[in-house]
């Protein structure tokens, strides 16, 4: 990467792409509020082509009516508040499966003289965001037999390492996204490790789909056949129609963007978690606030629901704080500009590519008192009145982000994130284990936990409620 001056503005280029990494939150709301227009498409790349089928689906495409039709489905038929509702019983029936699964480790990896055992909480975590997105899309949580005690399959680990593997993929540096006439020649290899990563995701997904594509449409898919309720988001995305009545969506689309909504869920909730786990069972002072807060509000006669949501908010700062100090990523998904701009004094040239540094925010030393320390208390105003969110729509911190491609499940993503913290506080006392300790520092290739949290946990609720098969 080169470091260049033009007509006195100082910017960064790769090949003839120009790159504008951006660490002040005032310049990022220059970019995705104000001028939010100019800077809503995304660079076309190899990975996110084969993420997307050839950019079917929402997130990565670029800006054009395909964008605009997909995003349409998934805002009011997919996301929507009444929607969301309509999925309650699934997302519970995956939270409750995530503590009876905890418990069962906690009996089988029993070392202790109560009951309690070493945890993995990254697998944990992992599993419960691939089983929650596939009984939304599809209604199930095993691709095939699955596990007596609740925990992930052969197939379920494999889907989950592979869509990680995509994600980690999909705007990597890659020299033909800059170079294409080197694309050929694939010299970081990332094409074929794409290829494939992609080939086993669409493997677990394609048939599923097209089976139900069967029940519902004619032969050549475009006509329907068979009038039956929807049952999962993979029922409504086949049954949406065009204005003539005909499916609304190519079978292409529908793979597309199933595909894509399970590869935004699993990373951003369970790297979240694991990484406040970890930081909490560092300083237990944390822990045992968050999980005074749960008892007050919640009480130890029954499991945390989403309707407690609104008053856990000590839960939802730690969850917030593990955002702003441990992001899933360096950047933000890049946007790129559709005409010259002029930012906070800067000239943009059309094409350049706008990187939010999620580090360099989240760790502001200008915006951020002790910016390294895990502090959920600085998201709290002291007035026992805030409901407190997971959004930062001042862009301090990226969590979501924010306008025109901020991020479109919003509500889901939170969902999913304070119920898998909550459930793990609530049901179980989390330490270090005998002998162990529980580091903190990053892996050096990525931002994720250098080694996965392995945790003693152990029930901290009565046996009844553990929930059975
Ligand atoms: C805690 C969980 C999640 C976090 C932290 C998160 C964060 C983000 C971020 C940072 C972006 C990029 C915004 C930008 O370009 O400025 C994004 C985009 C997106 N997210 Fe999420 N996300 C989460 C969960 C979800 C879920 C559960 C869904 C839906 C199932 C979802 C759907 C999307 C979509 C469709 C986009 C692309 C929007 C566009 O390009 O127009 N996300 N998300």
């Amino acid at each position: 990467m080169d470091r260049e001056t033009h007509e006195g503005d100082e910017y960064r280029y790769l090949g003839n792409v120009h790159i504008i990494p951006v660490t002040s939150p005032e310049i990022a709301r220059e970019f995705l509020k104000k001028q939010d227009a100019t800077f809503a498409t995304r660079p076309i790349t190899m990975g996110t082509e084969y993420s997307s089928r050839g950019f079917l689906s929402v997130a990565v495409a670029p800006l054009g009516d395909q964008l605009k039709k997909m995003r349409r489905v998934v805002a009011s038929e997919l996301m929507s508040p009444s929607r969301l509702r309509w999925l309650l019983g699934k997302r519970s029936e995956e939270a409750d499966n995530l503590v009876r699964y905890i418990y069962n480790q906690c009996i089988e990896n029993n070392t202790t003289s109560d009951v309690g055992g070493v945890v993995n909480v990254r697998t944990v975590s992992r599993m419960y965001s691939g089983n929650v997105i596939r009984k939304l899309m599809f209604n199930l949580r095993y691709f095939g037999e699955g596990r007596k005690d609740g925990g992930p399959g052969v197939e379920e680990e494999e889907h989950v390492q592979e869509l990680f593997n995509v994600l980690s993929l999909l705007y990597a540096f890659s020299i033909a996204d800059f170079m294409p006439s080197l694309r050929w020649l694939d010299l970081d290899g990332h094409e074929k490790r794409m290829k494939k990563a992609s080939k086993i995701v669409n493997s677990y997904h394609d048939p599923i789909i097209d089976e139900r594509i069967k029940q519902w449409r004619s032969a050549e898919g475009n006509r329907f056949i068979n009038k039956k309720e929807p049952e999962d988001l993979l029922d409504v995305l086949i049954s949406l129609k065009d204005a003539n009545g005909n499916p609304l969506l190519s079978i292409e689309e529908i793979k597309a963007q199933s595909a894509d909504l399970i590869y935004a869920s699993v990373d951003n909730p369970s790297n979240a978690v694991e990484w406040a786990l970890a930081e909490m069972i560092n300083q237990p002072e944390i822990l045992r606030k968050a999980a005074e807060e749960i008892d007050r509000v919640v009480g130890k006669d029954r499991l945390v629901q989403e309707s407690d949501f609104p008053r856990l908010n000590y839960v939802k700062s730690c969850a917030r704080e593990a955002f702003r100090l441990h992001p899933i990523a360096p950047f933000n998904l890049p946007h790129v500009a559709v005409e010259d701009a002029v930012v906070a004094g800067y000239s943009i040239p059309k094409g350049s590519q706008v990187l939010l540094s999620r580090t360099g925010l989240g760790r502001n030393p200008e915006v951020w008192d002790e910016p390294l320390k895990f502090k959920p208390e600085r998201h709290l105003d002291g007035s026992g009145e805030q409901v407190v969110e997971l959004v930062e729509n001042d862009l301090r911190f990226i969590s979501f982000s924010t306008g025109r491609r901020g991020c479109m499940g919003v509500p889901l993503g939170t969902s999913m994130t304070v119920m898998l913290l909550a459930r793990l506080l609530q049901g179980f006392s989390w330490s270090v284990p005998p002998g162990e300790s529980v580091g903190l520092s990053e892996s050096s290739h990525d931002l994720f936990l250098a080694k996965p949290l392995c945790a003693l946990a152990k029930p901290r609720l009565p046996v009844h409620l553990y929930p059975a098969v």
